[in-house]
């Protein structure tokens, strides 16, 4: 039995239908939903009431799971493999570290040199409206580029900074902030990278890309912006609304991604990552 898809927008994504994670798959069933992720970049599993245990199990069919090191402030305190997204506030009543997470373009673990390569997100509490997720195509975006510009971009490396945030609005998470800077200095990752699977080249750039290596930040700034701007168009891009017991996978190397704040903050929203290690990519700066 083949698994049946539906897809999700133009530009990415699809649904996998009528499929139960947690139950026992075939390598060969296995095979087909890995293909359609490398096809689509992100897949949609629908209504999984599943546990933790189970979330980390079919996590692992894509690879071996990061346990963190580099966020360890943001795991969950009994299972390393998986990484909070909540806006929870902590038991003394303080906000969560994690509330702001996400909220910039980016791909996980960019700002490491085993960027992730792929990434399992499952919701278990979503507000009334909104808390939806954005998810780019970055193969469109940069085989939308003109000549010139992939001339332009192609021996250059973006310098990833870690703890980088959008929202400064309150003090929310600056301990943290200052935490993840001091784990993890800035990594050098090249702007156009070779998928590793698929042979295709896709744009590796977002907002936690401060400057070109070899360039100063003044100089390196309209090129990242315009290629940002350029990589999220809307027909570049799918929005994804959550319901409860969503997992979404996606591909960090051709989908970048944007949590958006485009919801009622006194309702709980509340996720949980597992994260696919990826290979190795970029170098430190010192
Ligand atoms: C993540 C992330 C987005 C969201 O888990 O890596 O960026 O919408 N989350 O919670
Ligand atoms: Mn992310």
């Amino acid at each position: 039995m083949s698994v049946r898809l539906r897809k999700l927008s133009y530009a990415l994504g699809a649904e996998v239908c009528d499929v139960d994670v947690a139950k026992p798959m075939s390598e060969r069933q296995f095979g087909e939903i890995y293909q359609a992720f490398l096809d689509h970049g992100i897949l949609l599993f629908r209504n999984q009431d599943i546990t933790r245990e189970r979330h980390i199990e079919f996590s692992r069919r894509f690879g071996e799971l990061d346990r963190h090191e580099a966020l360890p402030r943001d795991r969950h305190p009994d299972y390393p493999e998986l990484l909070m997204v909540t806006n929870e506030p902590k038991p003394d009543g303080s906000p969560s570290d994690t509330k702001y997470t996400g909220r910039q373009w980016h791909s996980d673990m960019s700002f490491t040199t085993a960027p992730s390569l792929g990434s399992l997100l499952r919701s278990y509490a979503v507000p009334e409206v909104g808390g939806d997720t954005l998810f780019a195509n970055m193969y469109l975006a940069y085989h939308t580029l003109s000549e010139g510009m992939k001339k332009l971009i192609a021996g250059l490396h973006g310098v990833h900074l870690s703890g980088t945030r959008k929202l400064a609005n309150d003090n929310t998470g600056i301990d943290r902030m200052h935490e993840q800077k001091k784990l993890n200095p800035p990594v050098a990752q090249p702007v156009v990278r070779v998928h590793p699977e698929t042979g295709r080249k896709a744009l590796y750039i977002g907002e936690k890309v401060k400057r070109f290596d070899g360039m100063t930040e003044e100089e390196s700034r309209p090129i990242i912006e315009f290629l940002v701007r350029h990589a999220t168009r809307p027909e570049f891009v799918y929005r994804h609304p959550w319901r409860k017991n969503d997992i979404l996978a996606w591909d960090n190397r051709c989908v970048m991604h944007q949590a958006l704040g485009d919801f009622d903050e006194t309702q709980l929203r509340h996720m949980e990552r597992t994260t696919v290690l990826g290979t190795w990519s970029g170098y430190i700066i010192t």
